[in-house]
């Protein structure tokens, strides 16, 4: 599955193929908006302007595209913005990569961060999906086990033809 690497902290954190960006942060506890998009935000719209990401260039294990394409809201609210930014809530993860959150913050020793986040290899996802939960699994295995068990049962117990015993011993 991809990773998305958060450089600001330092965290890196595993999604399903297709997830959207904003959600994840928000599932994961990691703070995508400054105090404007803390006090009131789009929830998720694309109106608000405030859940910015920075998408770090390309690192050993990152594809290309990793986030779908800009999407129409996001070609017109980012036009004054750096091209590397996007809304992380329209972008769908696609492969694995590094984001900065918050760009319009700033982050201490940025260089320094990006070259530590850069130093180690993402995978580049998205691999193979997980495997259901083994609890998951239970109700279904149970089921063919019934179903195994019934037909060999019913013959023997309806069958007046040898093997069975006499109701009452004789
Ligand atoms: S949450 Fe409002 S634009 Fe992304």
């Amino acid at each position: 599955m991809p990773v998305i690497r958060f450089v600001r902290e330092q965290r890196d954190v595993e999604c399903y193929p297709g997830e959207n960006l904003r959600e994840v942060a928000l599932r994961e506890g990691i703070e995508l908006y400054g105090l404007k998009g803390r006090l009131g935000n789009c929830g998720g719209c694309g109106q608000c302007i405030t859940c910015f990401v920075e998408v770090v260039e390309l690192v050993e294990g990152g594809g290309p595209h990793a986030l779908t394409e800009l999407t129409g809201v996001e070609q017109q609210k980012l036009k004054r913005r750096p091209q590397s930014w996007r809304l992380a809530c329209q972008a769908l993860v696609q492969k694995s990569l590094l984001v900065v959150t918050r760009p319009q913050v700033g982050l201490a020793d940025r260089e320094s961060a990006l070259t530590q986040a850069r130093s180690q290899p993402l995978p580049e996802g998205p691999t193979a999906w997980p495997a259901p939960p083994p609890s998951e699994m239970e109700p279904d295995t149970e089921e063919v086990a019934e179903e195994v068990a019934e037909p060999s049962a019913s013959p023997s117990a309806t069958s007046g033809e040898g093997g069975g015993l006499p109701v009452d011993g004789r």
